[in-house]
């Protein structure tokens, strides 16, 4: 009997970071997760949203913070990381 594979939807956003090219899959829960899986380092505290020491700059594209909205303060063009996925390809800077 054939094992039908189910067909979710695929969500790939292409990440550029530096000179880098990344793809987040749903394998990744966070954008700082894909980051690492990558071997970019970004400075990290608490991980949740709340320090915002994992403050990158976005320079094109759109992310979610699926959680809500992080309590850190960050400037407008910032995002964190730690807590947040992308929905679009995305440009970032990071530190
Ligand atoms: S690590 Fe603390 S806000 Fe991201």
């Amino acid at each position: 009997m054939e094992h039908t594979e189910k067909q979710n939807e695929r969500h790939q956003q292409k990440i550029t970071v530096q000179n880098k090219e990344l793809i987040f899959t749903d394998a990744s829960r966070t954008l700082l997760e894909c980051l690492e899986a990558e071997k970019i380092e970004v400075h990290y505290h608490c991980r949740d949203g709340y320090c915002g020491a994992c403050r990158v700059t976005l320079n094109q594209g759109e992310i979610v913070y699926p959680n809500g909205e992080p309590l850190a303060y960050i400037g407008e063009n910032e995002i964190l990381p730690c807590c947040c996925k992308p929905i679009t390809d995305i440009n970032i800077t990071v530190e």
